[in-house]
């Protein structure tokens, strides 16, 4: 069984990947905090059948209503709850699963979310200035874009979008408030810097790393990140997969680090001789280096070109 296509517009990312990584098998409990549009998780539930179970977050309530309708099939093998990944322990412990053997993070945004122009999360159509995943958050993306000082809007933009223009792209949308809609803000930041097309690579619409910046705020994406590995740590059973899809810098520098913490067994700072804490590594990395999209996928899926996938195995306490 696998995901029925009609149901999303969604195409899961390094699939195959992610299944190797994962090494689903019959029995195992799975956690997939980004459900999306649920083709990661049937193809995990197909994989551990007969009898492995899937727990499926999103904080989406479209992505967990429209899962709950087409994976039906699934029975109780499928358990969806729509929650924050950063609040995963509470799902886990409601839905009756006190461990994991695998954890999948594939973060970002579905397509079905990314070419709906209600959602205002792309410049490539007007939409209103929204951006929340979660429609209970209180501030959307009109409310920053409005409502910040030119110094704080400049600066979210360049730490969430590493945005080199940042200060001419926020005096710009300060002088032309209030900004309608995600048209007028693209073209506003169109206007402001112009394409830059650099040396050797495809030229990025300019809007870009500004939409991302205001996406990452308006979500908290990084925050929630950082909180959901920790507990997605904690409820790995020994022997159990962890598997992070990212898709820009700021997010695999967070799983780069967090992995290579984990990893190494001892954490007293590099002056000291010898090793004072007696610490131990609770992750074996599974590779070097991230797993990249092969051409084959890139020319199915453009969207799956920025993708990274960290992976590493929970060791068991004390070995
Ligand atoms: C790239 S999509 C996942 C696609 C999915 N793996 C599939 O195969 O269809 C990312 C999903 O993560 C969800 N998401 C983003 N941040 C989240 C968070 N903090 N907690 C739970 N879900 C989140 C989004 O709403 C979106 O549905």
């Amino acid at each position: 069984m696998s995901a029925p296509s009609a149901t999303t517009r969604h195409v899961p990312v390094l699939l195959a990947e992610v299944l190797t990584a994962l090494a689903p098998r019959a029995g195992g409990r799975y956690l997939d905090t980004t459900f999306g549009g649920g083709g990661h998780a049937a193809a995990i539930l197909d994989a551990s059948g007969p009898d492995g179970r899937l727990l499926g977050l999103d904080r989406d309530p479209a992505a967990i209503e429209r899962g709950t309708r087409h994976l039906a099939a699934y029975g109780e093998r499928l358990a969806l709850s729509r929650t924050s990944f950063d609040q995963l322990d509470e799902a886990a412990r409601s839905a009756g699963f006190d461990a994991f053997d695998g954890v999948l993070f594939d973060l970002g945004y579905s397509s079905d979310q990314l070419d709906d122009p209600a959602r205002g999360l792309s410049f490539r159509s007007d939409g209103p200035l929204d951006m929340r995943l979660d429609p209970d958050l209180t501030e959307a993306a009109s409310d920053l874009v409005n409502g910040l000082a030119e110094d704080a809007l400049a600066n979210l933009i360049y730490r969430f979008g590493e945005e080199p223009a940042s200060r001419r792209i926020a005096r710009a949308i300060v002088q032309a408030r209030p900004v309608a809609g995600t048209a007028q803000l693209a073209e506003l930041i169109a206007a402001a810097i112009g394409f830059r097309p650099q040396r050797g690579r495809r030229a990025i619409h300019p809007a870009t790393r500004t939409f991302q910046a205001l996406r990452i705020a308006v979500n908290d994406e990084l925050g929630a990140l950082d909180r959901g590995l920790d507990k997605a740590l904690a409820l790995l059973a020994p022997g159990g997969r962890i598997a992070v899809i990212s898709f820009h810098s700021l997010e695999d520098r967070i799983v780069k680090r967090r992995f290579q913490d984990w990893a190494r067994a001892c954490s007293c700072p590099p002056e000291l001789p010898i090793c004072a804490c007696s610490g131990q590594a609770r992750l074996r990395l599974l590779g070097r280096k991230p797993t990249e999209p092969g051409d084959a996928e890139l020319q199915l899926n453009p969207r799956a070109r920025s993708a990274r996938l960290r992976a590493a195995e929970r060791l068991q306490p004390g070995a």
